[in-house]
């Protein structure tokens, strides 16, 4: 076993050293086919011996199973990814043809995420989660999702919603946000494997390492006086700017994490900040805005996997079930994803999680938990 290469060839060389280039992008890594068939013999093997990556039996040994199954490379990358928080560190890893994506037995893509067969779903299930477990990290769910909704989530661009949508060449800002910015428990790392994106929308992400040093315009995101409401689907809202408030940077001084949701801190109508927490989160996002990166087109297969402490991703507009080729309109089928998130702890969310499921995180908003009996 070669025990020197943590990213083989493939780790990029950064041009100067002393840490003087911010990444700007995510370091992608080209799955060979050999890995590829590895992958996949492992989702059926794993599929037949426990049925689903939710079986007690199989995510209470992820660990073990990621280590022992998955390609070595990719191990290593993704171990390496659960420890790295420098200055060089985007904060997001890119796999392309990770996985083979049968079409056909896939189907058509449901109406909406309720009506997904997750019976098609569970091999990818078993594969995503084995990335999370090389971190390694803990395949969790969330009550404030979906009320929880299964450690896998379907991302399907609901079908009633599509004819409202605003047109793919609006001038929609690219809203980006770290999951669960209203959340102290929020995930950790997320993985989105694109089944189908035939209307190319582009993967949208932001990292605060691409800022480089802190200036004076970060150094105020470290007082907590920013509020952050919860996802606006919520009809319980509190009053605006009466809610609890955080910092927007956090951890390190240096080499900061970040929470933080463009939509629903600055553009809301709920955001109620301050005119002092909004004068700073309008000049940081001024800062942030041409930093943010959609130059990744995913394709069916491919699997981005955030480290969600230091990058954000995108909400961009886009038409469901359409794209444009040439100048014409052509009709496609409908974008479909699968995301799952984890925590590196359960031990540290344990005041959050349900007393029976330590995998089932409990908060409402900033440390509040939901009241559900
Ligand atoms: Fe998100």
């Amino acid at each position: 076993m070669d025990l020197q290469p943590i990213y083989g060839t493939e780790r990029p060389v950064p041009s100067v050293t002393n840490h003087l280039i911010a990444p700007k992008a995510p370091f992608i890594v080209e799955v060979t086919p050999q890995e590829r068939n590895i992958l996949s013999g492992v989702g059926n093997l794993l599929m037949k011996a426990f049925k689903n990556y939710d079986n007690p039996d199989y995510i209470s040994a992820l660990h073990l199973h990621a280590y022992q199954l998955l390609p070595e490379r990719i191990t290593r990358i993704l171990s390496r990814f659960g420890t790295d928080f420098s200055a060089d560190q985007y904060g997001a890893l890119i796999f392309r043809g990770l996985v083979d994506i049968d079409q056909e037995d896939l189907g058509p893509t449901p109406p909406n995420w309720q009506q997904a067969d997750y019976s098609k779903l569970r091999k990818y299930g078993f594969i995503c989660s084995l990335l999370h477990g090389a971190v390694p990290s803990k395949p969790v769910q969330y009550y404030a999702q979906r009320k929880g909704g299964g450690l896998l989530h379907a991302i399907i661009p609901d079908e009633k919603m599509s004819s409202t949508q605003t047109g793919a060449g609006s001038k929609t800002d690219l809203y980006v946000h770290t999951e669960d910015a209203f959340l102290l428990n929020q995930a950790d790392f997320l993985s989105f494997l694109y089944l189908r994106n035939e209307e190319e929308v582009p993967s949208t992400l932001y990292s605060i390492r691409s800022h480089g040093k802190i200036n004076p315009t970060l150094r105020k995101l470290f007082d907590p006086i920013y509020q952050c409401p919860k996802d606006a689907n919520y009809s319980d809202q509190n009053k605006p700017g009466t809610g609890p408030t955080a910092s927007v940077l956090y951890g390190n001084q240096e080499l900061p994490f970040i929470r933080f949701d463009a939509a629903e801190q600055i553009f809301s109508e709920h955001a109620g900040q301050s005119p002092e927490a909004m004068n700073n989160l309008m000049a940081f996002w001024e800062e942030a805005k041409p930093l943010i990166n959609s130059d990744f087109i995913p394709e069916s297969g491919d699997v981005v996997f955030v480290n969600n402490h230091l990058c954000a991703h995108g909400r961009s507009a886009f038409v469901a079930g359409q794209r444009t080729e040439n100048g014409k309109t052509i009709k496609c089928e409908r974008r479909q994803m699968l995301r799952m998130m984890s925590k590196t702890s359960l031990i540290n969310i344990r005041a959050v999680t349900d007393t029976h499921d330590p995998y089932f995180i409990m908060e409402e908003h900033l440390g509040k938990i939901f009241a559900t009996s």
